[in-house]
């Protein structure tokens, strides 16, 4: 709906170093005009946000962590927390399809996220989406309705407020910058996004089903931005290999204005 403000998100993924992201965010700034109306988040490497935390101006961006542990603290080496992260990102995405199927994140390891987030008030953003054999199969609906069960678990209604549901679909995600880009057709993803809130709906009720945020993401590029941003029901959208190049990325940004006004 033209005038919702729109969330666009940038996932590098294991890209970029300090350095990189540091240069990066300086070129960006330069780029992007200060707008209300999108909301833009980064997330870099954990290991950069610090850096970026000081360095961003906060009105014009907000940062994420790409994963983290579910406890707050304790023995688990090698682990960052929410707890730890509070102050530093405003958002943190959970249950990335590369941490389900490369890292083997279970359900209960997302839920245990979701919580985790919100208790440290950090806004979740879960990702969920069907492989390309559940989507062959039929099962896409199924798939969606299974990860938002699971995901949402332990939180209450009052705390859905927080959370942002960004449909992925697994078969849709590039395989890096340079790759084809696959398309995925926008009835295909608006079905998707009426299955996720008739979910919501089922769970949490029906005003929670129509103010949730439901993002879409999948091999975006800025010739992409107006035919998702224009499914009804998408709030805002998810990027992978589009977001590393500053002037790309701000090209999607722009269009994400423009489809606002
Ligand atoms: P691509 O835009 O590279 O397909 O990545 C999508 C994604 O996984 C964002 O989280």
């Amino acid at each position: 709906m033209a005038g919702d403000k729109k969330f666009i998100i940038g996932n590098w993924k294991m890209n970029l170093n300090i350095h990189e992201a540091s240069l990066y965010l300086h070129k960006l700034s330069g780029l992007v005009k200060n707008r209300r109306d999108v909301e833009v988040i980064l997330a870099p490497t954990t290991l950069a946000l610090q850096t970026l935390s000081l360095q961003v101006n906060p009105r014009q961006f907000k940062l994420a962590v790409q994963n983290f542990y579910w406890r707050d603290q304790g023995p688990y080496t090698g682990e960052v927390s929410a707890t730890q992260l509070r102050g530093v990102v405003q958002y943190a995405l959970v249950g990335h399809s590369e941490r389900r199927h490369i890292f083997h994140e279970t359900d209960k390891d997302v839920r245990n996220k979701v919580a985790a987030a919100i208790r440290n008030g950090i806004r979740p953003i879960l990702c969920i989406g069907e492989t390309a054999w559940e989507h062959s199969s039929g099962e896409t609906q199924d798939v969606l309705y299974d990860q938002l069960n699971g995901g949402l678990a332990n939180i209450t209604s009052d705390e859905l407020d927080q959370v942002i549901i960004a449909y992925e679909p697994v078969w849709a995600i590039s395989a890096g910058q340079g790759s084809e880009p696959v398309d995925v057709s926008p009835s295909e993803v608006a079905e998707a996004v009426k299955a996720i809130r008739r979910q919501i709906s089922h769970l949490f009720g029906k005003s929670a089903a129509d103010s949730i945020k439901v993002l879409y993401g999948g091999s975006v590029t800025p010739s992409s931005v107006a035919e998702y941003l224009n499914i009804d029901g998408i709030n805002g959208l998810l990027v992978g290999a589009a977001s590393l190049n500053a002037i790309t990325f701000n090209e999607i940004i722009k269009k994400a204005h423009d489809k606002n006004r």
